[in-house]
């Protein structure tokens, strides 16, 4: 069991926040899927400062989420401040996290996301601030380094700690590498070495035998997933199962993926409208499709789709193709 302050969670597997992604009707599912903390997509300090209505709606928790995790990013201490202010009066969620990794030109020039991985001493002293001023824990996500030339991992992860947060959720790739190229699980076993608060390792983990792998080279506290688990809240549930019984559970059928495609679709319509959430769902549906054969014909049905009835019926048709080419195999 892994607890961060007083928070417990189950299993040491983590949903990474994705901005534009996922939203409270996907982490719900996936915690259901078993993952020991959900963390929602980061949200701009200014907007909440300006209670931006695009903002506000950012920070929805479904209660049954818990524990989760929600992520500020800014680039200047008053408004980090007074945004983590507002969120630890007025949310729900468990933790407060700091965005110290988006590798976006727009956040990196307002000195935010990443910007502050080639500044140790502005990281102790904007993290200390927001420790400072709220009563839920906060953590920081960020990336090993900015470039290959200037990874300070050690120092930044040294001065998190002395701030006072309680765990870095950590990418092994810098800025410039964007979500390209291999995570340094090296430089990740060198930081939970040097640091005596939680360290979560992130990146290139794309399967449960990845995740066994990395925490036992790394000897991190847990695994932080992300891309993997794009329409494969599956990923979450067999990873926690392989680290706790060593057995690689089947992946899920056809049947199954379509139904939990569904309860995600209606879940997105109970927070946005019906329309809003069958264009947003579009996306995810394919993922849910990503490695069933036959998919394309379906995908390109499934975008043309504007209603949950017109959507349910093409992931019904699909599950029923499926399942009929199936048994005829089977018989023969
Ligand atoms: C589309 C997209 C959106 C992301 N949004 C966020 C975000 O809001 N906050 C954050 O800290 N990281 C964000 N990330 C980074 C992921 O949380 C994660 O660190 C990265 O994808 C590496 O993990 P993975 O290889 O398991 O995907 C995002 C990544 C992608 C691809």
């Amino acid at each position: 069991m892994l607890k961060i302050g007083n928070i417990q969670m189950d299993t040491p597997v983590i949903l990474a926040p994705m901005a534009g992604v996922w939203n409270s009707a996907f982490r719900l599912t996936v915690k259901e899927f078993d993952a020991g903390l959900v963390c929602a997509e980061m949200v701009s300090d200014k907007g909440i400062v300006r209670q931006n209505e695009k903002t506000m709606n950012m920070l929805h928790i479904n209660e049954r989420e818990y524990p989760m995790s929600l992520q500020i990013f800014g680039g200047e201490k008053e408004t980090l401040v007074e945004a983590a202010q507002f969120v630890d009066k007025n949310s729900n969620a468990d933790i407060i996290d700091s965005n110290m990794g988006c590798p976006v030109p727009k956040i990196t020039k307002c000195d935010a996301g990443a910007k502050w991985l080639l500044d140790p001493n502005k990281i102790h002293e904007m993290v200390s601030a927001v420790v400072d001023t709220v009563d839920k824990l906060v953590t920081v996500k960020m990336r090993v380094g900015w470039d290959e030339d200037h990874i300070f991992a050690i120092e930044n992860a040294r001065a998190i700690e002395t701030a006072g947060a309680q765990a870095v959720f950590l990418h092994g790739r810098t800025r410039v590498q964007v979500y390209k190229g291999t995570a340094n699980w090296d430089i990740i076993r060198d930081v939970k070495q040097a640091v005596n608060i939680l360290v979560i390792d992130n990146g290139d983990v794309k399967t449960p035998q990845d995740a066994k792998r990395m925490l036992k080279e790394t000897g991190v506290d847990g695994v932080m997933i992300g891309r993997a688990a794009l329409g494969n809240p599956w990923m979450i549930y067999r990873t926690v199962q392989y680290l706790e019984t060593g057995k690689l559970i089947d992946e899920p059928s056809v049947r199954e993926k379509m139904d939990v495609c569904k309860l995600h679709l209606d879940r997105l319509i109970s927070i946005k409208n019906e329309n809003i959430a069958v264009r947003e769902m579009r996306k995810h549906a394919a993922w849910y499709l990503k490695g069933v054969r036959g998919n394309a014909k379906f995908r390109n049905q499934i975008n043309q789709c504007d209603t949950r009835q017109e959507l349910v019926s093409v992931l019904e048709q699909l599950a029923e193709e499926i399942e009929a080419k199936a048994s005829r195999v089977s018989a023969g």
